[in-house]
Parts: C-alpha cells; sequence; structure tokens
C-alpha cells in the first residue's frame, strides 16, 4: 500500500504519518525531514539546500529526485510507504508516476488534509519535535505528558524548526496555493484522491484516516 498526504504546512502530514506508519506497517518518507536530516549532518547536499528551507522556497525537481529514488529503494519501504511532502509540484507528480512504474508500483491512495488558514500559524508556532528521536509535540495541542521530556525516548532535548516563523510560514502557504494544491486534480483524474477533516483532533483524523485505509485494504 502506497498512500500520499497532502495538506498546507502545519496541516498534520507528519503528525498522521507516523500514525499510519505504526498502525499498517509502513515506511513513512518526510521529503522535509529528508532534507533537514542533510543539514543537520551538514552534507554538500545539506548546505546547498539549507537556505532556500529556512525561506520557506522550494528545493530544486531535479535534486528532490535524487532523494526520494534513493529512499524508496530502502528496505524498509518493500512494504509500501507513506508520502509526506511529496510531490509538491506538477513536475514532481508527473514524474513520480514514471519513477513508480519503473519499481512497477503505483500510488493506492492521495488524502488531503483540509484545514482553515487560520488555524495553520498556530499550529505552526507551537510546534516543537523532540532533538533526539524526533517525535513531534505541540506546546497546546500535542504537550509531553511530563513537561521537558519527551514521551517516545525520555530525551530532554527539544528543537524547532527554522521555517516555522509566522513570516515564513506566509510563503510556504502561497507556494503550497500556487505549486502544490494544482497537483491535487492529477489524483483527482485518477480516481483515488479523498479528503478528511484536519480541523478535528488529532485522534479523529487518524480514525477518519484509518477508515478510508482499511476501505481500500478489503478492495484490494
Ligand atoms: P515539510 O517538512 O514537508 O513542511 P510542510 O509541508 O510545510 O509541512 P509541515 O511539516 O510544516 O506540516 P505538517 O503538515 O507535517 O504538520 P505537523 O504534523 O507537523 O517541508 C519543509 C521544507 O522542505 C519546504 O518548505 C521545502 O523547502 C522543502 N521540501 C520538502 N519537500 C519538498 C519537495 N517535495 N520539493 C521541494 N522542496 C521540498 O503538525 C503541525 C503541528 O500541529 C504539530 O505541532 C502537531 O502536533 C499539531 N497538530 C497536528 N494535527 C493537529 C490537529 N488535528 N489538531 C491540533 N493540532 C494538530
Ligand atoms: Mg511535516
Amino acid at each position: 500500500m502506497n498512500i500520499v498526504l497532502f495538506g498546507p504546512p502545519g496541516a498534520g502530514k507528519g503528525t498522521q504519518a507516523a500514525y499510519i506508519r505504526d498502525k499498517f506497517s509502513l515506511c513513512h518518507i518526510s521529503t522535509g525531514n529528508l532534507l533537514r536530516n542533510e543539514v543537520a549532518e551538514g552534507t554538500p547536499l545539506g548546505q546547498r539546500v539549507s537556505a532556500i528551507i529556512d525561506a520557506g522556497q522550494l528545493v530544486s525537481d531535479d535534486l528532490m529526485f535524487e532523494i526520494l529514488e534513493k529512499r524508496i529503494k530502502q528496505q524498509d519501504c518493500e512494504n509500501g510507504f507513506i508520502l509526506d511532502g511529496f510531490p509538491r509540484t506538477e513536475v514532481q507528480a508527473k514524474g513520480l508516476d514514471a519513477l513508480l512504474s519503473k519499481h512497477g508500483l503505483t500510488i493506492d491512495i492521495a488524502i488531503i488534509i483540509v484545514v482553515e488558514e487560520e488555524a495553520l500559524v498556530t499550529r505552526i508556532t507551537g510546534r516543537f519535535t523532540c532533538a533526539n528521536c524526533g517525535a513531534g509535540y505541540h506546546d497546546v495541542f500535542a504537550p509531553t505528558a511530563v513537561a521537558g521530556v519527551c514521551d517516545a525516548c525520555g530525551s530532554t532535548q527539544f528543537s524547532r524548526r527554522e521555517d516555522d516563523k509566522a513570516e515564513t510560514l506566509k510563503s510556504r502557504l502561497a507556494i503550497y496555493h500556487e505549486q502544490t494544491a494544482p497537483v491535487l486534480p492529477h489524483y483527482k483524474q485518477k480516481g483515488i484522491l479523498r479528503s478528511v477533516d484536519g480541523m478535528q483532533s488529532i485522534d479523529q483524523v487518524s480514525t477518519q484516516i484509518d477508515s478510508l485505509v482499511n476501505e481500500l485494504k478489503q478492495l484490494t
């Protein structure tokens, strides 16, 4: 089973992808996380993309394909994957079809998480991540059980993303509307686009996604 998650910055793609990964034993491919890892490790690629990410701009399609193809071929993706943050342009959507068909694969379902724009600022500015294991939290909506301690690994070190400033979010949102939203008809035409109400609680959104994926599993 191969899934694509769509939604504007802060919609809950990463949050829901982690849930689906655990529930259905799929691998979670967040192109944003892959790029941030390169930056954190100081690789040549990381050095090339660091300023682009911090400014909320898109990394070139060519580089993204290089990164994606390497990741999809890894063994933990054999059972299927969840794409979080890819495709983000029409070129990426078409290229993804070609890349997958080369490996005998297809996308089974594309899910758009629909969230009102005002809610995104609150979600983005309150987000923080465990610096050790990457588990995601929110100051108000998803705090750690014990203040200052990661639920997943017990670390006390957390980080906030450089591109999570309200100003940068504006550019990220504009790019989403200009370049990523136009990709949705590509999946609608294939008859595999479904939408979930992302204004519900994290658990309610997960339940809705769960039903969609289970429905699909029964058909296949
Ligand atoms: P990326 O990392 O993909 O960022 P994004 O798409 O902007 O999305 P976010 O990660 O900000 O939001 P999310 O939907 O995952 O929300 P989350 O679950 O964390 O990309 C970053 C950058 O990398 C790009 O700007 C670009 O430069 C580059 N890049 C990446 N992919 C690329 C590509 N394909 N091509 C070119 N460049 C690329 O949730 C947010 C917060 O809200 C969390 O704190 C969470 O706890 C909370 N929350 C989640 N759901 C709910 C809910 N239902 N109710 C209340 N709170 C909630
Ligand atoms: Mg994310």
